[in-house]
């Protein structure tokens, strides 16, 4: 059986494509999902793809990888640096997390450069732009 992987996005993330295209560039979230899903099929996987702009849907989808997921792809955007909540969902999920970013977070503001999640996480990813996504599920394979 091949590996499930859930791939997470937190707020403003829908707005990807729209949304200070100068930093996250001109690709949709939807573009995202379809080259994340041909990759994805190359590489014998499969992917759950979610976003969402509230911290309890990501926490409850966080859950149900408890009993679904061999591993979580997450890019928990803002919540990244304010989320205790995410972390002990993360916690609480017994396979590996990869941890994204499609800017490098540690070349921006001060408050950017802290994560909840990163002590969590496998691995962790920032700068690749949104080829990162891509990266991450080799990670898996
Ligand atoms: C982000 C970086 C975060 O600091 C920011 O709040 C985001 C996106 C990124 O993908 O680069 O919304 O996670």
């Amino acid at each position: 059986m091949s590996k499930l992987i859930y791939v997470l996005n937190g707020p403003n993330l829908n707005l990807l494509g729209k949304r200070q295209p100068e930093i996250y560039g001109h690709e949709t979230l939807a573009d995202v999902e379809e080259r994340m899903r041909k990759r994805a099929s190359t590489l014998g996987l499969e992917i759950e793809f979610f976003q969402s702009n509230y911290e309890g849907a990501l926490v409850e989808k966080i859950h149900e990888a408890r009993e679904k997921a061999d591993g979580i792809i997450i890019n928990p955007a803002a919540y990244t640096h304010t989320s205790v909540a995410i972390l002990d969902a993360l916690n609480a999920f017994d396979h590996p997390v990869v941890e994204l970013h499609i800017s490098n977070v540690h070349k921006r503001e001060a408050f950017r450069h802290h994560s909840f999640v990163s002590g969590r996480a496998e691995a962790v990813m920032a700068g690749f732009g949104t080829l990162g996504y891509e990266l991450a599920l080799e990670y898996f394979k």
